[in-house]
């Protein structure tokens, strides 16, 4: 091919999705693209698009919109769109319709495919659709190309079963499917051996990993496994669904050096109504023991939330038992969401939606109580000694640097290119709701 091609990846959306735009990424570089920043300078664009609320999707199409002039000054650039949303009919016919620009469409169980679908429209210029329902096989490794030197994800399980009523993740990632410990293991060796620190599991729910998979492991088992692996010095994982959150997985949160002190433990509400309406699976008085039993037998470690508000025939008083449970759990953080219909789940379909003001009410109250106990959570952490892992110059300032510690909380140090890369000891000197701020001690 000729020199001297470059692509962009716009990514939206979670982990997930970061880890195949990575992915897509490796595989560009591979067939001898090189990344840009400047849209104008791409041959290659892709957008790796998001469903889960409404407003993920309008980000697209708004981005789609502007890609257009892009196409108009070059009218050999490739832009393609892949991601949870093309795993939907209704939004791949808008694309396909309305913005003839747009030259590939793809699923998120083809990521493997891309070198062979740019190849066919570099040769034909023809517009080219490839989504698939599910995987076919096993999908090989694929390189990737990270956006950080010291942190790497891995994913160890695809797909979800759970199906609560409001998430569209299921329909768009299709059911579980556990890579082989074997597999996992080697990535992180080979990770390990590339310099990385630390590493993020990543699954809907890292809790179910093995349950669909022969030979007999469970999450701890393969954390086991993982912390054996030298080199490493961090191993982080998300999410875990509280159903499935065992007794022997706080044990190895604790007794594992590498395995880190925080657990994101998604709750979405504190009314039994709303829970069994979700299908959660589990009631607010299980979540509130698990929660206490973190608290108790891991003392120190952080347990983070995520929200759903004005979820259908959510009452006042649903609400108020949300607000009781923050009141007495004290996370250390919280991401909070306005409930958005998806079209296809069955929530969506209820007659019982409850109005805009009325959610935008509550998750301005619930942010609110929720920033000022994350702010007292830091508060007390003043004067204590940390572990942050230092990731190099924080973004708004490049004086200053910044790390995690083990619970997942942003620490800004003084500049020191020679500890980056590393785990160090820091005494907190201030806190805000988000951040800390530390001397480094050692
Ligand atoms: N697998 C994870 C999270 C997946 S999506 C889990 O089970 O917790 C991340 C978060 O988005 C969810 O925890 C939920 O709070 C939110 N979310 C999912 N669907 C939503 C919807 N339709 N409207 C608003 N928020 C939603
Ligand atoms: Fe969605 Fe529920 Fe699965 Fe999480 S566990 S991805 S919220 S269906
Ligand atoms: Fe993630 Fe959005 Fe897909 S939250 S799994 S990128 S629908």
């Amino acid at each position: 091919m000729s020199e001297n091609k470059f692509y962009n990846i716009i990514t939206y959306g979670c982990q997930m999705n970061e880890h195949d735009s990575e992915r897509l990424a490796g595989m560009l570089e591979e067939m001898g693209y090189q990344q840009t920043e400047e849209l104008g300078s791409a041959d290659i664009i892709l957008l790796n698009t998001c469903i889960i609320r409404e407003n993920a999707e309008l980000k697209v199409f708004g981005k789609l919109g502007e890609l257009k002039r892009y196409k108009r000054e070059n009218p050999d650039l490739i832009i393609g769109i892949g991601g949870c949303m093309m795993q939907q009919d209704e939004p791949v016919d808008e694309v396909y319709k309305k913005y003839r620009h747009v030259d590939l469409i793809f699923g998120t169980h083809n990521i493997h495919h891309l070198p062979n679908l740019i190849k066919k429209i570099e040769e034909t210029r023809d517009r080219v659709v490839e989504v698939w329902d599910e995987e076919e096989g096993l999908i090989p490794d694929l390189p990737s190309q990270r956006e950080s030197e010291h942190s790497a994800w891995i994913s160890i399980i695809q797909g979800c079963d759970n199906f609560c009523t409001y998430c569209i993740v299921p329909y768009v990632r299709g059911r579980e499917r556990s890579r082989s410990v074997k597999s996992i293991v080697e990535e992180a060796v080979r990770l390990a051996e590339d310099g990385v620190k630390e590493i993020t599991l990543l699954g809907q729910n890292v809790n179910s990993y093995g349950n669909d998979l022969e030979k007999e492991i469970t999450f701890p088992k393969l954390l086991e496994e993982l912390n054996k692996v030298e080199e490493l010095k961090r191993i982080r994982f998300m999410t875990s669904h509280p159903r499935d959150l065992s007794d022997d997985l706080l044990a190895k949160i604790k007794n594992l050096d590498k395995v880190a002190n925080h657990i994101h433990l998604p709750v979405q509400s504190g009314s039994n109504k709303v829970l069994k309406e979700m299908n959660r699976g589990y009631t607010r008085e299980y979540y509130i023991d698990r929660v206490k039993k973190i608290q108790q037998e891991i003392p120190g470690a952080a347990v983070s939330t995520d929200f759903i508000v004005g979820f259908p025939g959510e009452s006042e008083e649903d609400f108020e038992k949300t607000i009781e449970l923050v009141k007495e759990l004290k996370f250390d953080m919280a991401y909070t969401f306005i409930y958005s219909p998806r079209s296809g789940t069955p929530a969506a379909r209820r007659d019982d939606q409850i109005a805009e003001a009325v959610k935008k009410g509550r998750l301005n109250r619930l942010m609110e109580l929720q920033n000022k106990i994350s702010y007292d959570q830091n508060q007390k952490l003043i004067g204590s000694i940390q572990k942050i892992l230092v990731t190099g110059p924080s973004n708004n300032d490049p004086e200053v640097f910044e790390g995690r510690t083990s619970t997942n909380k942003i620490c800004f140090i003084d500049k020191r290119e020679d500890l980056v890369g590393e785990v160090v000891k820091v005494k907190i000197e201030d806190a805000k709701s988000w951040t800390l701020e530390g001397t480094v001690i050692e």
